[in-house]
């Protein structure tokens, strides 16, 4: 078993594109920068966005963070929105989900302009990426393909399983593993027997949000493993009183595995240096 460690590929990453920042300011270019949205005070949330704007700091970015009380109303985000689409100071914009239930969040992911769109949600970029276009990937399935290529994992005429078939993770990730070659099985919550299609897989990535989902016996010998979850789940023992648990059963599973990701420290660093090269490819494309 080895580990496919998203701390490290993260820090890497995160230098070449400090490096990059560099060069973008000594030909006198724009400072990249990536504005974020956060309404109300999910702690999840919370935590995510002032981790996004480290990340920014680190690697020499701009970074604002607007934030909105919970009772902001849908046309009033919608207008802040706009008001970022036309500022050409800001590059890249998120909306942190999830919104209040009063706002419609497709309608907001919709007014972002696609060319600051990130996260990749908008359907016009969802669009260009299934068709193998450049544009912005979502940040997660972009992140767990550059920790593979990282590693080198062989892609091409593989089965991978995908489990979880979200907007976010599950059919980016079966688009972005077509394009990569691999025969893409996704199952999801519907799917009659899971294991059936798990035991096949060369690769499973597991990204349905149930922790330690994924057992040593629903695996094939040798598999790569890609676990998704991040559940917060309780632990009187740690600072904040819970800890992260991935998706994958890790100590059942990772001995039979040949590659694997751990929780945390696997697809999570990866995820947030997915967002950091959308931003820096804003500036490409549309710069
Ligand atoms: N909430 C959970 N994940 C994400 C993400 O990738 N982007 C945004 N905007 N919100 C999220």
């Amino acid at each position: 078993m080895n580990l496919l460690n998203g701390n490290e590929v993260s820090k890497k990453i995160k230098l070449e594109i400090a490096e990059r920042v560099k060069l973008l300011k000594a030909q006198g270019k724009k400072t990249p920068h990536l504005a974020a949205i956060l309404v109300g005070a999910d702690g999840a949330s919370m935590t995510y966005v002032a981790a996004k704007e480290k990340d920014c700091q680190e690697v020499g970015f701009d970074s604002t963070v607007l934030r909105f009380d919970a009772s902001i109303t849908e046309e009033q985000l919608l207008e802040e929105v706009i008001k970022i689409n036309n500022n050409p100071e800001i590059d890249g914009l998120i909306v942190q989900l999830p919104l209040p239930k009063h706002i419609n969040e497709k309608k907001v992911t919709e007014t972002i302009s696609y060319k600051k769109d990130v996260d990749g949600f908008h359907p016009m970029n969802v669009g260009l990426m299934f068709k193998g276009l450049r544009t912005f990937l979502p940040a997660t399935p972009f992140g767990i393909i550059k920790l593979l290529e990282h590693y080198e994992i062989e892609t091409s005429g593989k089965h991978c399983v995908v489990i979880g078939r979200s907007d976010i993770v599950g059919k980016p990730m079966f688009a972005l593993m077509l394009h990569k070659n691999c025969t893409v099985t996704v199952v999801h919550s519907k799917t009659k027997d899971v294991s059936a299609f798990t035991k096949q897989a060369d690769i499973v990535i597991a990204a349905l949000g149930i922790p330690g989902f994924l057992k040593a016996e629903m695996v094939k010998e040798g598999a790569v493993v890609i676990d998704v979850g991040i559940t917060r789940v309780d632990d009187a023992t740690a600072k904040s009183g819970y800890r992260l648990k991935g998706d994958v059963d890790f100590d059942s599973v990772a001995p039979k595995s040949s590659w694997i990701t751990p929780v945390p420290g696997g697809v999570g660093p990866m995820t947030r240096v997915g967002l950091l090269l959308n931003t820096l490819e804003a500036m490409e494309l549309y710069k």
